[in-house]
């Protein structure tokens, strides 16, 4: 039961009206085309060919090499399906059937193509359909009153009669090996596109009394994506995919049509997710994890019990157990909040370390620097970390307080149980245990007088 698999990924994709291929927009924060590859991946096919245009080779490569043993095949003008999978043959070793997708249908299952796989062994063509309430733009399945296939009838040909048809060619087709040579050098281009259509096929074989079987799957699976309004739609269905796996398995949200996963978003026990929430890239969120509306969180680790409040940003970073980030914290990449830490409101943390029990509380900026546990950094300190050449380190202690408005300019060292008063401005090591503050002597000067507005003068 071997296969090989090519995957149709060139044309124009003009109804996209973008400069990137169509293959390579973006749905749940990945190319199409990586959608698909890694459902193909997984039936294990002997080889994967991806046809491209020419000028797209590189774009492309570059989401294929995420995947093992990929071969490109350009076809040289976008003449039609039929035609590109006419370019990819010579590519192909010998003895195998054949599973045709196409790049722009990118919601398909592994299992649905190991049951074309399988399937194939005992059929000539094996077509994947579904049945749509509106079936407008796609292939048309015709069938003869013993229900065998016909013929597959694309949109622009079909008779009022064809167009009532509410069965469709998903355009997942597998082909056993021996009969696709002479079938697509059957193929014409005298349609109204003037392509050549890898569905015409269909109504050769069933006229050379070869064997045509369908498979039926859901919509959604086979869903063809084709402008802007459909990439939308399949982000829809995409997302409700996601959302029903994850409650399924417990995570409490609050309205699956207000979230965005964008990558894959692992979650434990009781978690729980508000609205018009954002995840990109890896994201893990450990057992009791609460995420608060408008937070947007990439990449990143959350740690047990721990709370991101409203309207919060959290990018490449990791934060430990009963944590609260926000409301509106910025943790940058490489921030490293320890357990039971707290980072505060209008506070941006970069590539920094904050310690166990330390708070950060409000206002502030932390770079490049290490917190000890037990901290305290008070409202709008600030870690002067740049010089504007260089990137400098702050070090801060264990149990050290830092006073409201301090500026600490690095290279500096806050010693452990170390003071800082509000409004210094500290560029030299401040020691252990101690007060240290820098400012000047406060004065008044008697007599005073505050300006006035002339037109309150007499
Ligand atoms: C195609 C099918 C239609 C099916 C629908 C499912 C044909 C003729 N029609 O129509 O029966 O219902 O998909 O979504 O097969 N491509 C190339 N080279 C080309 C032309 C297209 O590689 O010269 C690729 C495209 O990148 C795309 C796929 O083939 O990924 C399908 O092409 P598209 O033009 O979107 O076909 P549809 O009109 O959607
Ligand atoms: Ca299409």
């Amino acid at each position: 039961m071997s296969i090989s698999v090519i995957v149709l990924a060139a044309g124009q994709g003009t109804r996209m009206s973008s400069s990137k291929p169509k293959a390579l927009q973006t749905l749940a924060g990945k190319p199409m085309l990586s959608h698909v590859l890694s459902e193909v991946e997984k039936t294990k096919p002997d080889q994967t060919i991806v046809v491209h245009s020419p000028g797209h080779r590189d774009l492309v490569k570059n989401v294929a090499t995420n995947f093992s043993e990929i071969k490109l095949v350009a076809q040289e003008k976008p003449l039609g399906t039929g035609d590109a999978v006419k370019a990819a043959i010579p590519t192909l070793d010998k003895g195998n059937n054949i599973l045709v997708l196409l790049g722009d249908v990118p919601m398909i299952r592994a299992k649905t193509l190991k049951l074309l796989k399988e399937g194939v062994e005992k059929a000539d063509i094996l077509v994947l359909t579904t049945k749509l309430e509106n079936p407008y733009g796609y292939g048309r399945i015709k069938r003869d009153e013993q229900n065998n296939v016909m013929a597959i009838v694309e949109e622009t040909e079909c008779n009022d009669e064809e167009k009532e048809i509410n069965e469709i060619n998903s355009g997942i087709i597998a082909f056993s090996r021996e009969h696709i040579e002479e079938l697509l050098s059957g193929l014409g281009a005298s349609n109204k596109k003037g392509e050549y259509y890898l569905t015409d096929a269909i109504e050769m074989a069933h006229n050379k009394g070869l064997k045509v079987d369908t498979i039926i799957t859901s919509s959604s699976e086979v869903f063809g994506v084709n402008d802007k309004k459909d990439l939308a739609e399949a982000e829809r269905l995409k997302r409700a995919e996601l959302t029903d796996a994850l409650m399924e398995q417990g995570v409490t949200i609050c309205d699956p049509s207000r979230i965005d996963i964008r990558g894959t978003l692992k979650c434990g026990k009781d978690v729980y997710i508000d609205v018009n929430t954002v995840f990109e890239g890896d994201v893990e969120l450990s057992d009791g994890v609460t995420i608060r509306p408008f937070a947007s969180i990439s990449n990143s680790y959350i740690g047990e019990n721990t709370e991101i409040k409203p309207y919060s940003t959290v990018d490449n970073s990791k934060i430990g157990n009963n944590c609260i980030v926000g409301p509106y914290a910025r943790l940058r990449p490489g921030s490293d909040l320890k357990n039971e830490s707290r980072v505060g409101n209008f506070v941006e943390i970069k590539k920094s370390t904050i310690g166990e029990g330390s708070k950060v509380p409000h206002l502030t900026y932390v770079g490049d620097t290490t917190v000890g546990k037990d901290s305290n950094i008070g409202a709008g300190t600030i870690t002067c970390n740049y010089d504007g050449a260089n990137k400098h380190d702050t070090q801060i202690g264990d149990n050290v307080f830092i006073g409201s408005g301090v500026e600490l300019v690095a290279p500096v060292l806050i010693e452990d149980g170390a003071t800082i008063g509000a409004g210094s401005t500290i560029s030299k090591s401040a020691p252990k245990g101690k007060l240290t503050l820098e400012r000047s002597k406060q004065k008044t000067i008697d007599g005073w007088q505050r300006p006035t507005k002339d037109k309150d003068k007499k």
